[in-house]
């Protein structure tokens, strides 16, 4: 349709209509049933005001969606179809890994391919929008949610998040066989203070700026068709009513033209933050900062009509807002068909299939991350005996807390990958993921242990049995699915005690141990790292993790995750991560020094256990000295930086080179390195490649003092090398 067609249909709307349209309401409310997700919302809606609704979340399959958009449609003043949303984080039924995971993989392939295939599944079953990407910096590995973000670093969040946009939103004008893209949570939501769900968060304009912004700019910048607003306070004002931040910040300074939804019922919580005191004036805030769209709270279709005709709000912020909305819409092409070719689609040849799984098990490999291989533990070799041991041997909760469509049950569990293998394998559960009676709250399932303690003793013990009997043993430990995700801050961020048993009992009796851990989070894994000899990090892997797991146990595939988050050495550190500011009392490698004053912890190092970019491979790779190809660069011009890697190892495998800047002396005090490239160089044995970049001056921009963004001349040094922590630096000058 037209733009002037679209202005045309607005002017003809009345009202109460066009309040409507700017209404998102849970398909529970058309089902009875509970919320999809997020607090329990006292609707308060009347029966024909449910009817006027411009867009549903929640809403699941191609029969379900038709049937409500054909009866909505009719019901509808103009009949203007309905927009429908959902929760689609990392794919709809083939599952792919958890969205940090993703991050690991330092690959836009893969964070494009993972947004692709689950655009196309889910726009195939009828589906409009995803509430994704996600793309919140996160540091502190307390919050449940960091599972859904890249990670904590502002340069590949930005990489990951354009990817997954494009991914999601594919090339098509109306995103055809796509889905739009929904960029959440505007903004900072990642940085709740004590790492607690929904908390406030404080931060200074610059650190907003320069850390937390640029990964939504690169969504925008991507074309992403909407943005999320977040759920907390910044500078103690609900970022849902905050008109600085949507109007000044998002939409005039970021560009931002798509629609604006509230998270869920975060318009009717700015009464519980304290800054509005009915519902009317939640709505009021609400509008004048811009958001278009209410997601369940009701305050919209409760009090806007009321607010313009006591003249308390100009109906033109109305008339804008439904306008974004009408033209999302169209953009969709749901005006010429509402339901998106649902009529002559065979679902089924779409979604689930072989070709699916396969890049969800390619996505799994990429992401998973070797931290330790002791006198090359991994791979395995078939004709030795192993013992798989631990929880996550057979239970196939392994697709992440937002994977609401996946079905578990198709899921391959570890065992499954690893009998395909052919080799010599032993399995025990040994305990549950969960403590021995104890419950776990989710919003969709619960999950409870009902053994007891006795009962998980004697499963330990026989465990560790066979891990005696064994040439080798390889725990598959790590946290519950719903112990991650929204709503699961954790406090201890270490494995379940049930599980801490069973790493002691097998480890006593079998010091060839390896450890797979399963986790929404960095967890604190010390003692883990202590009593075992490889470690393989595999987050939540998704419909193929058993697959992908095996594969690279058994060396059919090549580990090459890197850590797109901090592994803190235990939770007293968090948030720990590699772009911290110097202090005036900085100690270079945060060993433990006899001067107390200076910026450490007394009783633990200042380092993490691993640090951000880390990760291993089954080969070797050396790098040469960093050249640049000048010594000074002016403004604007560009500075080539290149090294030479070299597989010095007997297997082919595949580096993340990854560079890193450093400014010397800046205005303000900068971050001691900052992420500005990276890229993969596949090697055979042998084999050397050179990894070339180009650097100017725009990639050394930061706020000044004066709160300009600009670089600043003066010294910088820049490193390549194979993680954050690398010594390979050069220096050079912007003049
Ligand atoms: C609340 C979450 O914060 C948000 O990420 C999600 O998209 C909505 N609920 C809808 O489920």
């Amino acid at each position: 349709m037209k733009e002037e067609k679209l202005r045309v249909l607005l002017k003809d709307m009345s009202l109460k209509e066009k309040i409507g349209q700017m209404m998102q309401l849970d398909v529970s409310c058309f089902r009875n049933e509970g919320p999809v997700t997020g607090s329990e919302v006292d609707q308060e809606i009347a029966g024909e005001d449910l009817t006027l609704a411009g867009s549903i979340l929640g809403a699941v399959g191609a029969e379900e969606i038709k049937d409500l958009q054909k009866r909505c449609m009719e019901k509808q003043p103009h009949h203007i179809p309905i927009v429908f949303m959902a929760d689609i984080i990392n794919g709809y039924k083939t599952i792919f890994p958890i969205p940090l995971a993703l991050g690991c993989t330092f690959s836009q392939e893969d964070a494009r391919m993972v947004g692709d295939i689950m655009a196309k599944e889910s726009a195939a079953d009828g589906l409009h929008v995803t509430f994704a990407p996600m793309v919140d910096l996160v540091r502190d590995a307390r919050w449940g949610r960091v599972m859904e973000s890249t990670g904590e670093d502002p340069y590949l969040n930005s990489r990951m998040a354009e990817a997954m946009v494009w991914g999601i939103q594919g090339e098509g004008e109306h995103y055809e066989g796509h889905l739009g893209a929904c960029t959440k949570h505007f903004a900072a939501y990642g940085a709740p203070t004590a790492g607690k769900e929904y908390n406030n968060v404080e931060l200074s304009e610059r650190t907003l700026r320069e850390d937390y912004l640029p990964s939504y700019q690169a969504a925008i910048d991507a074309g992403s068709a909407m943005v999320m607003t977040s759920f907390n306070t910044l500078d103690r004002i609900p970022a849902t009513g905050n008109q600085w931040l949507m109007r000044k910040i998002l939409r005039e300074e970021m560009g931002f033209d798509g629609v604006l939804v509230s998270d869920y019922n975060a318009i009717g919580e700015l009464m519980t933050h304290g800054v509005a005191e009915d519902k009317k004036e939640a709505a009021r805030q609400a509008l004048e900062a811009g958001i278009d769209l209410d997601m369940m709270s009701g305050c919209y279709i409760g009090g806007l009509e009321e607010l313009v005709k006591e003249g308390k709000i100009r109906e033109e912020l109305i008339d804008e807002a439904v306008l974004r909305i009408l033209r999302l819409k169209n953009r969709l092409g749901l005006f010429e068909d509402p339901y998106r070719g649902l009529e002559d689609q065979d679902t089924a040849r779409e979604i689930f299939t072989e070709e699916n799984r396969a890049k969800a098990r390619k996505a799994a490999v990429d992401s998973m991350v070797l931290l330790e291989n002791q006198e090359g533990f991994l791979p395995l070799k078939k004709e030795e005996k192993v013992a798989f041991i631990g929880p996550f041997v057979e239970d196939k909760h392994i697709l992440g807390a937002w994977s609401f469509f996946g079905d578990i049950e198709q899921a391959v569990a570890c065992c499954q990958g690893i009998k395909e293998k052919g080799a010599q394998a032993v399995f025990e559960r040994g305990c549950g993921m969960v403590n021995p009676g104890q419950t776990l709250y989710g919003f969709r399932y619960n999950m409870t242990n009902t053994e007891s303690w006795e009962e998980i003793d004697a499963l330990i013990e026989r465990a560790a049995k066979t891990a005696a009997d064994c040439d080798k043993v390889v725990l598959l430990i790590g946290e519950a699915p719903i112990q991650t995700g929204e709503g699961s801050s954790r406090g201890d961020i270490t494995i379940p005690e049930a599980q801490k048993k069973l790493l002691d009992a097998v480890t006593k009796v079998n010091k060839n141990t390896a450890a797979v851990i399963f986790a929404g989070r960095p967890l604190d894994i010390r003692d883990v790292k202590e009593k075992t000899k490889a470690i393989l990090y595999a987050w939540m892997p998704g419909t193929e993790g058993g697959h992908a797991v095996a594969d690279i146990l058994y060396g059919d595939a090549e580990p090459q995750g890197r850590l797109s988050m901090s592994l803190p050495w235990s939770v007293g550190q968090v948030p720990v991560f590699y772009g911290e500011l110097s202090t005036g009392r900085h100690i270079e490698d945060g060993e433990w020094v006899e001067n107390r004053f200076l910026s450490r912890y007394s009783d633990m190092p200042n380092q993490p256990l691993y640090p951000f970019g880390y990760g291993l491979g089954y080969t070797e790779f050396s790098y040469s000295e960093v050249r640049l190809d000048k010594e000074e660069i002016r403004m604007g011009e560009p500075l080539q930086v290149s090294v030479t890697v070299k597989n010095t190892g007997s297997r082919r495998g595949t580096e993340t080179v990854q560079l890193y800047v450093t400014d010397k002396v800046g205005s303000v005090a900068r971050p001691m390195r900052q992420l500005k490239g990276f890229t993969k160089l596949t090697l055979e044995p042998g084999e050397s490649k050179d990894a070339v970049f180009d650097l100017t001056s725009e990639d050394l921009r930061f706020y000044t003092r004066s709160m300009e963004y600009k670089a600043e001349p003066g010294d910088f040094i820049v490193w390549v090398g194979a993680n954050s922590r690398t010594k390979n630096g050069k220096k050079f000058k912007l003049r």
